[in-house]
């Protein structure tokens, strides 16, 4: 698809079959993942692919609320990131969270972004903490979001170019030649 294209069409999905995804589109949206830029080309993102249900199940409850989807999700990516490695490790996670979901939209699954960062459980527990326990992983790794996915359950309207917010561009300083 044209990236115009799948930026029209990309929507956050939540709904998912019980199908699995097919390997190569995951291997896909981990390529993309990999492949979005990093300040100074430090690259302090880890991608862990989750396709066990049963830590899929753990996953969901990570937070108060926005992360029950996962418990039907066919697979998640949870994006880990070392902050020793680069001090931008927020918007590194950030984009490249946004690179997966719209290679997801391009591979025909549905995805949705589920915030970690600065969330709690219903038990007031960091929700990051509790994905780094779920998963093991090292306690000094920040987790901004994880990437559910999966073949969509639901579907929801393109966004459209004529609807946009233009007065939220602003052409003030632009130079004439
Ligand atoms: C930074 C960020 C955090 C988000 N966190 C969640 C979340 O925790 N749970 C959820 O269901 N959706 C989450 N979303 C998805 C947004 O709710 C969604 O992008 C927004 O409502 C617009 O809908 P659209 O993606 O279909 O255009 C998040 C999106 C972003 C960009």
């Amino acid at each position: 698809m044209e990236l115009m294209e799948v930026m029209l069409k990309r929507r956050s999905i939540r709904r998912y079959t019980d199908e699995k995804i097919p390997e190569e589109k995951l291997d896909k949206v981990l390529q993309a993942g990999l492949l979005a830029p990093t300040s100074m080309d430090r690259r302090p993102c880890e991608f862990y692919a989750v396709t066990d249900k049963e830590i899929l199940k753990k996953l969901a409850s990570v937070k108060k609320a926005g992360a029950a989807m996962l418990e039907e999700s066919a697979a998640a990516v949870v994006v880990a990131a070392d902050p020793d490695k680069a001090d931008t490790w927020i918007e590194d996670s950030s984009i490249a969270l946004t690179y997966m979901h719209l290679m997801a939209a391009d591979q025909g699954l549905g995805s949705c972004w589920i915030q970690l960062h600065m969330r709690q459980s219903a038990d007031g527990i960091d929700a990051e903490e509790n994905a780094r326990s779920i998963l093991s992983l090292p306690e000094r790794y920040r987790i901004v979001g994880i990437l559910s996915l999966g073949i969509p359950a639901e579907s929801k309207p393109p966004k459209t170019l004529d609807k946009l917010e233009y007065e939220k561009t602003h052409r003030r300083f632009s130079v004439r030649y």
